[in-house]
């Protein structure tokens, strides 16, 4: 462990991250579990009406029966997909002994509905109907709690599953599309147990929460995916806690990245590694060779940082995902295009705002959350740049509701490619400063707020959390209502 000057924190992550809490080894011996595609019905007016109930179950995780939370059913949910212009329905039960409320994260969507911790679903039966028009482009956004404090207790027993926003026009038919076919959900996630049970014990003196010894995808345990196609397409999601992720494929063999967190890239990204931190996704097409055994990794998230007076070992700890098993013969699939989706550029010169944010300790800009508290108030339908800047050792995942953001720039300079599509999580990796826009569209609502955070869940419910509300025109003022 080489260390000059990093500080207790770094050295607290050194340690976390390389020398104990890694993930071990996995067979391979359980076949890839495909969250069902959620069934759902029109209504007389037109409106796709889905149901979800948040409800407590035991499932099968590889040690017997675990106490677990899923939508409709024991762990995890349904995926839902829906097209863009649909009008959109969730009716949201919930069958558990607290609060909570259901996040659309990375969606486009009035406040109200935005599933924020002002608004808790009450324990045992309370009932919240979340109502909007879907408009944004193709993606695989996702969905979980957010109530006051107990973000992380309640992901991790297992609430949360994946939207797939669809759209010809912002999507490629030449891309895999069928369903749990050579398009596939992977939900990563990673556990402690304690006997049969999950345990979020802090072994580890963690700094950042729960950086577990197991692995699921899905919730499967050491998962296998049989694949019929020469190409497969992951919709990978980092649904963990804390851990952040830096993707592999056995040997080193490249895939091409050709989605980010809300939707498609300009053109397919070839690439060996891909990392996402908390609450990121990536869309990615794995070629396969007829009869191969591939791996999915995770290898060595964390580069080391040297930023001249202080450095950050990054770690160690690598460990396998989950196993891509090619037919003896393919199916054909479509030539991956050579470009995807035109996306014009926000121009910071049109921006009506710019605010600083500085992530430190539990705090944004000193301050912790306070749902009284509004920290920005934004005019709709502007454009504004939010330049946030790590300020410490630790790192962080920043995520804003409601909207989809461009980065600008990182410590000056251009984003990277994997960072030039659409994006609402971002990897604050310490002592950087990252500086991204954003277009507040269509929604303002004086009364209720949309949260921006720290999406390491610990963080978050500790109060890694700050507040926006969009208002309709200039000199409005905020009048939040909640409770
Ligand atoms: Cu995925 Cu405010 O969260
Ligand atoms: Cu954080």
């Amino acid at each position: 462990l080489v260390l000059c000057g990093g500080g207790v924190a770094a050295i607290t992550w050194v340690l976390n991250r390389s020398a104990v809490n890694t993930i071990g080894k996995v067979n391979f011996d359980r076949a890839l579990k495909i969250p069902p595609l959620a069934e759902s019905a029109v209504d007389g007016q037109g409106r796709r009406v889905f149901e979800l109930k948040a409800q407590a179950g035991e499932s099968d995780l590889g040690h017997g029966a675990t106490r677990t939370w899923g939508y409709n059913g024991s762990y995890l949910g349904p995926t839902l997909r829906a097209k863009r212009g649909e009008q959109l329905v969730v009716n949201i039960h919930n069958g558990l002994g607290e609060p909570t409320t259901v996040h659309w994260h990375g969606m486009h969507l009035p406040a109200q509905a935005d599933g924020g911790p002002h608004r808790p679903i009450a324990a045992g039966g309370g009932m919240f109907q979340a109502a909007w028009k879907l408009d944004q482009p193709a993606a695989t956004l996702w969905y979980h709690p957010h109530p006051s404090e107990r973000t992380e207790a309640q992901v991790y027993r297992g609430l949360a599953g994946m939207f797939i926003v669809d759209d010809p026009a912002t999507d490629s038919a030449q891309l895999p599309h069928e369903y749990g076919v050579d398009d596939v959900p992977v939900i990563v996630q990673d556990k402690v147990f304690d006997g049969s049970q999950l345990s979020m014990s802090d072994r580890f003196g963690s700094d950042i929460g729960v950086l577990g010894d197991e692995l699921l995808v899905n919730g499967t345990p050491g998962p296998y995916l049989d694949v019929q196609t020469e190409r497969v397409r992951l919709r990978l999601l980092n649904g963990s806690t804390a851990r952040v992720y830096n993707f592999t494929l056995e040997g080193g063999r490249q895939f091409a990245m050709v989605g980010s967190d809300g939707g498609l890239l300009a053109r397919p990204y070839m690439t060996d590694h891909l990392r996402l931190s908390v609450g990121e996704r990536a869309e990615i097409v794995v070629e396969l060779k007829p009869g191969e055994h591939l791996a999915l990794r995770s290898e060595r998230p964390l580069p080391d940082f040297d930023f001249g007076n202080r450095k950050f070992q990054g770690g160690e700890d690598s460990f396998d995902v989950l196993q891509l098993r090619a037919a003896p013969t393919l199916r054909k699939s479509p030539e991956l295009p050579a470009a995807l989706v035109d996306t014009p550029r926000l121009d910071p010169k049109q921006a009506a705002a710019k605010r600083d944010f500085t992530f430190s300790g539990r705090d944004i800009n000193g301050d912790g959350m306070d749902m009284d508290r509004v920290d920005a108030v934004v005019v709709k339908n502007t454009t504004e740049v939010w330049n946030v800047e790590n300020g410490h050792d630790t790192p962080h995942s920043f995520h804003i509701h409601d909207v989809q953001f461009q980065v600008l720039s990182i410590d000056g300079a251009a984003p990277p490619e994997p960072l030039g599509g659409w994006k609402d999580t971002l990897f604050l990796e310490p002592h950087r400063k990252f500086s991204v826009i954003a277009r507040f569209a269509d929604y303002a609502d004086p009364t209720t707020a949309y949260m921006f955070h720290c999406h390491v869940l610990r963080h978050e419910d500790e109060g890694m959390m700050g507040q926006f509300v969009v208002v309709e025109k200039k000199g409005d003022k905020p009048r939040l209502q909640h409770g």
